[in-house]
């Protein structure tokens, strides 16, 4: 089975550098796919190879059935954003979108539809005739979103598009470009090195580090399963608490002079030493689950929404993030406490 977008032993090397190693993905029509990882991890080198950019050293690159591993980037239908605006400065908003269609000859009315019709959808109407530096960055980028699809695009990819700006309009951005992709059904291939971002917007992520894929599924499977120790610490807050696999058929583990369960796989023998991993939510700050730890409250940190909170245990350290509300009681660092955590949300890493 091959997708609508579909790399196959896509590999590229810099004067014998790999850069992006044995890349394999089937994109499905209209689907919204992200590329996350570290700086330098080959997010851009791979998108550049599917805009044709870039030659891959090897392997295969097809689009909607054809094989377009060698086509130029001006003969594939593929729009594309990058995380500078890269707006003609010189060009008003509505030449600015009308761009594409001029290259391409589309005759005039039909041009000045589509231009309107782009401003409606990212809902700048009364722009046309600002020019780029007359807008705010956020604006800028909505511009040049309607500027990569008004050519009707097969594929729309995006490289950090967000990166540049505030906070708040990131998020409202973010936003938008869902709406505005599920609004088109458009396949998107989306580049962050920011987990929320990805995790946000994304029908898939693929994690990537080192030129290598590390896990390709659904947010919710990749922050919940995720395949390694890399994609587990980089996607989302983690601990990590050095145990005793004490037996491993029934998943029984040490720390210090606690004992602790999981219900999860130890592939690891009797007396190994170990990694136990856990999310912060999953930690509470008393005796409720099964598995619980005598501990002392090392920081407590007011982020909000949440309040982090950092407990010295045996044989390490746990964080547990707690929801804030207004009749919490904040504890004090140097405050004796419990911390417990279920089972079922706890896994070894040899
Ligand atoms: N044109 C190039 N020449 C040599 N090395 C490159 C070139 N482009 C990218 N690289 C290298 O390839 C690796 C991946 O880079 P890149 O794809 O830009 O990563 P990311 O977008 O994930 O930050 C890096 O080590 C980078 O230095
Ligand atoms: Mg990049």
């Amino acid at each position: 089975m091959s997708g609508f977008l579909s790399l196959q032993g896509v590999r590229k090397e810099f004067n014998g550098v790999v850069a992006v190693e044995s890349f394999n993905l089937e994109v499905e029509p209209g689907e919204f796919v992200s590329f996350l990882g570290p700086s330098g991890c080959g997010k851009t080198t791979t998108l550049r190879m599917v805009a044709g950019f870039e030659p891959p050293t090897s392997g295969t690159i097809r689009l909607a059935g054809e094989d377009v591993t060698y086509t130029k980037p001006n003969e594939r239908n593929i729009g594309m954003v990058f995380q500078s605006y890269a707006l003609f400065p010189n060009m008003t908003v509505a030449e600015n979108i009308a761009f594409g269609l001029r290259v391409r000859k589309e005759e005039g009315a039909a041009r000045s539809e589509r231009v309107a019709e782009l401003l409606d959808l990212i809902h700048l109407p009364d722009k046309a005739k600002a020019y780029p530096n007359e807008l705010s960055g956020g604006q800028q980028q909505r511009v040049a979103l309607a500027r990569a699809l008004a050519i009707r695009p097969q594929l729309l990819l995006l490289d950090e598009p967000l990166s540049a700006l505030d906070a708040k309009i990131r998020d409202d951005l973010r936003a938008e470009i869902r709406r505005i992709q599920r609004q088109l059904n458009i396949t998107t291939i989306y580049v962050t090195h920011d987990q929320e971002e990805a995790l946000a917007l994304s029908d898939r992520v693929v994690v990537m580090s080192k030129g290598r894929m590390e896990q390709v599924g659904e947010p919710f499977e990749i922050y919940n399963n995720p395949a390694t120790g890399f994609v587990a610490s980089f996607v989302g807050q983690l601990n990590r608490l050095p145990v005793t696999v004490v037996d491993p058929a029934l998943g029984r583990l040490r720390a210090g002079r606690s004992e602790i369960r999981t219900t999860s796989l130890i592939e690891s023998p009797e007396g190994a030493e170990v990694s136990l991993m856990m999310r912060p939510e999953e930690v509470t700050l008393d005796a409720e689950e099964d598995n619980v730890l005598e501990g002392t409250v090392e920081s407590v940190t007011f982020l909000g929404s949440i309040v982090r909170v950092q407990v010295a245990v045996d044989g390490g350290r746990l964080t547990a993030d707690l929801f804030n509300e207004r009749l919490l009681e904040l504890p004090v660092a140097g405050d004796a406490t419990q911390v417990s955590f279920p089972s079922h949300a706890c896994w070894v890493l040899a």
